[in-house]
Order: structure tokens, then C-alpha cells, then sequence
């Protein structure tokens, strides 16, 4: 069974006080939760300020994107390496970044493939256009994106892979917990068995779009669902430490 992951993603969102707060406000409240890894994705500039403000706490930190040279006339970009024992988790192939800044497939391996050759541990996020889910090719285009994704990849260990249907981003819009875990279990994890074998179903699936604290315990009890990747709600500490315990509670539910 593959751990229990929830993921804040914080986007171009907050100041740097405002970071230090949430980081300092949720890292105090999930100080020493165990069962689940809590990741808070803060924009690159508080990185390690809010990395300071985690100290002692369980709550890791992960990046919202970075390149996939090691180095050179990149301006404005971020390596690999200069993440490498600044933050543990790097988010990669977001839909933001797929349909703003053109990211294909291809670009997206190749960050992979710096991200893990640096210890990096990757979230790769896919999921489909309302268009695509009203044309019935959701599963085949997620499927797609994890085979592109993650081509002439082998170790695939420290991987989790996030469902984001692009309409459920930001929309107040979830899928249905059916929805996402049929797409999950047929177009993700199946490709990842596929592949991987017996690796592949170790890998994180967490369900992103319009995540909240109403409707996050229903996701994570879908067997196919580990944990999610939330934006809007990651941004207030009550609402993303009730989404992280509920995620939990929902995964390890009390023997009876
Ligand atoms: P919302 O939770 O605001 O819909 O954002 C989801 C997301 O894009 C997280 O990466």
C-alpha cells in the first residue's frame, strides 16, 4: 500500500510573511504527525525561509517547478541542484504549467529525469481538458501523459503521481470521487503496473482539483486515491489541517 500524501500547493500566491505564518501556523499543528507526509510547496523565493519555519516539524517542503538542465543561460529558471537539500519534493507537468507556459510531455520527462538524479522526489501531475473528459478520452489522454512522462524512466521509488483534472482546478468544480478513482485505477495505475510491475502500485495517486475539507475524506477512502494535491484550500492553515487529518482518518480508519 502506497503512504498517505497531502500536498499544499501554494501557486503565486502569498507574501513573505504571509508564508512564514501559514508554514509556521500548519508546521506547529502537524508538528509530529505520523501516517501521512504533509508537503507544503511555497513559492521559490520562501523556500527557505519557510523551510527554517518547518524545523523540528514533520511537514516537508517541495518546489512548484524547476528545469531540467543542471545549469547555464537559463534566466529566470531554477536547477535541479539548487533545490537538491533545500526542499525534498519537486512538482512537475502541473496543468498550469502545461497550458500557460507550453509544456509538453517531453519537457516534463526531462525534469523528471534531473529531479530524480538529484534526489529529488517528483510529483507528476496529469489530467485532462473538459473537452478531452467530454469526448471520452480522459483515461487515454491521462494514460498518455504517464507513459510520456515517465519514458526510459527505471526507478520509479520515490515517484507520486497527481490527477488533476484540468475543469476541477480552481473551479469549486471536484470530480466525483467515482470519477477520479476510475481514471486513477484505469488510466494511471494501470499504466504504472504495466510498466513497473509490483513497483507500480507503490506509487502515491493523489487527487487534485478543488480539494476541501467536505469532500477530501470521500476521495482518499477510494482505494485507488493515497492522498491529494491541494491548491485554494492549502492557503488557510484550519482548512489544510482538517484536509490532512481527514485524508488520514479516511486511510486508517480505527480498528473496530
Ligand atoms: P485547487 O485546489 O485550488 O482547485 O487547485 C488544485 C491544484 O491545481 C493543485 O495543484
Amino acid at each position: 500500500m502506497p503512504e498517505t500524501v497531502v500536498v499544499g500547493n501554494w501557486k503565486m500566491n502569498t507574501n513573505l510573511g504571509q508564508a512564514l505564518e501559514l508554514a509556521a501556523g500548519i508546521g506547529n499543528q502537524l508538528k509530529n504527525m505520523t501516517g501521512v507526509q504533509v508537503v507544503l510547496c511555497p513559492p521559490f523565493p520562501f523556500l527557505s525561509s519557510v523551510g527554517g519555519a518547518l524545523r523540528g516539524s514533520a511537514v516537508r517542503l517541495g518546489a512548484q517547478n524547476m528545469h531540467w538542465e543542471d545549469s547555464g543561460a537559463f534566466t529566470g529558471e531554477v536547477a535541479a541542484q539548487m533545490l537538491q537539500g533545500l526542499c525534498e519534493y519537486v512538482i512537475l507537468g502541473h496543468s498550469e504549467r502545461r497550458q500557460l507556459f507550453g509544456e509538453t510531455d517531453e519537457l516534463i520527462n526531462r525534469k523528471i529525469r534531473a529531479a530524480l538524479s538529484h534526489g529529488l522526489r517528483p510529483i507528476l501531475c496529469v489530467g485532462e481538458t473538459l473537452d478531452e473528459r467530454e469526448s471520452g478520452k480522459a483515461k487515454t489522454v491521462v494514460a498518455e501523459q504517464v507513459r510520456r512522462g515517465l519514458a526510459d524512466i527505471v526507478d520509479i521509488t520515490s515517484l507520486a503521481v497527481a490527477y488533476e483534472p484540468v475543469w476541477a482546478i480552481g473551479s469549486g468544480l471536484a470530480a466525483t470521487p467515482e470519477i477520479a478513482a476510475e481514471v486513477m485505477s484505469e488510466g494511471i495505475l494501470e499504466v504504472l503496473r504495466e510498466l513497473y510491475a509490483d513497483a507500480g502500485s507503490e506509487v502515491p495517486l493523489l487527487y487534485g482539483g478543488s480539494v476541501n475539507p467536505s469532500n477530501i475524506g470521500e476521495f482518499a477512502a477510494q482505494t485507488s486515491i493515497h492522498g491529494a494535491l491541494v491548491g485554494g484550500a492549502s492557503l488557510q492553515v484550519s482548512q489544510f489541517v482538517q484536509i490532512v487529518n481527514l485524508a488520514l482518518a479516511a486511510k486508517s480508519p480505527p480498528a473496530s
